[in-house]
């Protein structure tokens, strides 16, 4: 049995070694095997590959279901990897490739040549996985070999499926597919929309098991791509309001549509302006506004929308509108915003105020972005609406880093399943009252009146990676 630490250490340059690879099959692709980026590339790969060989031969990429292996160790995803893991997995899954071995000596010449092998491969082939193995023995390449998909299966009979991992994946899959969808809809080609909606799906029925741990995810706002890491966690925080809204799975799975796709207007908008450093000059801001009515004919264009084309087209039309009437679009005739509408927009405000990214703002923490959002209770939002969504991320959201009056630091794991409660979450605490990490108790706010919260601090200033503390 092999100890914890050695397997946290294979996983970490597991994932070292999945993000290295990425970048070189990605450089591959558009250079020349003589290239100097191509080298570059070459060298780190060969650098986590030579870390890798430190305990043994060789290892072992291998590809279980939709998981990376090194050898028997999982390679955890988060948001550093989850691009080169999904990237890797397709390729790999597109070939019948079920793992790739790797053994000493290695050298850079031989992984350059097996990388151009791999690619020149086409997956639509015939026998794709045939096909590179005879490439790879006519080529000499003998310190990398590959198996089979089928022979992998078996081998990891014992791979236990575990939610948390679960919902990471779905979480990272669907910012993957809907920046899919919107940049092919951005170059007017056809776009289908089944993908997106099997996984919206699937993130319906993770809200219904697993809440805390997809609403944590919304939390991670580490991503570059601001506008689809935007788009799944205001789908995710509308889910949340619609099931407390009582709503039936299709509806949900409706409204997770409807928000998921909320921007897709931006797609029609300059990149260099929505890339802005800088405030917005008011001409700038006439040509923002203008997203939701873009998003309009965007959907429109979209291939199977069918009965949920008219609550998805609201969403993107009205959620800058406000509950009043203000905001964008002016309507020509005034009316009531629609439910989507008015739960998108909530949910996109909130999303908007939390993240770094987007308008170039300083974020706010969650609790103050909550009493911001208050005090337009009844104008911009609706009041009804706002209350139900401060119940359903918290006063203090999954994944907050707080100040204790003890002055311990602590990150919350868990809402206060009790509304009375709303300020005395579940809380991990992280450092003693010296500032000294610990790897404090989980602790339940509510049970101890002499320890509360003081503050809510911004984990970004701190440096503190709060994810590791409830996923
Ligand atoms: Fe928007
Ligand atoms: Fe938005």
């Amino acid at each position: 049995m092999k100890d914890r630490l050695f397997e946290e250490k294979r996983g970490s340059l597991g994932k070292e070694l999945t993000n290295s690879l990425h970048k070189l099959f990605k450089t591959a692709l558009i250079h020349d095997p003589n290239n100097v980026a191509i080298n570059s590339a070459l060298e780190k790969t060969l650098e986590s590959m030579k870390l890798l060989l430190s305990d043994g031969d060789s290892f072992s990429l291998r590809l279980v279901q939709e998981y990376l292996f090194i050898d028997d160790v999982k390679i955890k995803v988060d948001i550093e990897n989850f691009l080169a893991s999904m990237f890797l997995i397709e390729e790999m899954k597109k070939r019948g490739i079920g793992s790739v071995t790797f053994s000493v000596p290695q050298c850079g010449d031989e992984l350059r040549r097996f990388v151009y092998a791999f690619i020149n491969t086409d997956p639509k082939s015939i026998e794709p996985f045939k096909e590179l193995s005879h490439k790879l023995i006519s080529q000499g390449i003998t310190n990398i070999t590959i198996n089979m998909i089928k022979e992998e299966a078996e081998y990891f009979e014992h791979v236990i499926e575990d939610t948390k991992e679960m919902a990471k994946r779905i979480y990272f899959k669907t910012i993957s597919v809907a920046s899919e969808v919107m940049e092919s809809a951005k170059l007017k080609h056809s776009v289908g929309i089944k993908k997106s909606k099997r996984l919206v799906q699937s993130m319906v029925d993770l809200m219904l098991k697993e809440e805390s741990t997809l609403l944590g995810l919304t939390n991670l706002r580490a991503y570059d791509e601001y506008t689809y890491n935007h788009s799944v966690n205001v789908s995710i925080l509308s889910i949340a309001m619609g099931q407390r809204l009582g709503y039936h799975r299709r509806e949900l799975s409706e409204l997770g549509m409807a928000t998921l796709f909320h921007d897709i207007g931006k797609i029609d908008l300059p990149i260099e302006l929505l890339n802005k450093p800088s405030e917005f000059t008011p001409e700038e801001w006439q040509i923002i506004r203008q997203h939701p009515v873009h998003g309009v004919k965007t959907l429109l264009r979209l291939k199977g929308l069918q009965e949920q084309a008219i609550r998805m087209i609201m969403a993107s039309f009205e959620h800058h509108l406000n509950y009043d009437l203000s905001g964008y679009p002016k309507l020509v005739s005034p009316r009531r915003v629609s439910i989507f509408g008015r739960i998108a927009s909530i949910a996109d405000c909130y999303d908007a105020l939390t993240s770094a990214r987007v308008y170039n703002r300083t974020p706010f923490v969650p609790d103050k972005a909550l009493s911001f959002m208050m005090k337009k209770s009844g104008s911009a939002f609706d009041p009804i609406l706002l209350k139900i969504f401060i119940n359903v991320v918290g006063i203090y959201p999954i994944g907050t880093l707080i100040l204790m009056n003890t002055k311990e630091l602590g990150v919350v794991t868990k809402a206060n399943p009790n509304p009375g409660n709303i300020h005395r979450p579940y809380v991990k605490l992280i450092t003693d009252r010296d500032g000294n990490e610990i790897d404090g108790e989980i602790t339940d706010l509510a049970g101890d009146k002499n320890i509360f919260i003081a503050q809510s601090l911004d984990h970004r200033k701190y440096g503190i990676d709060v994810s590791k503390y409830f996923m």
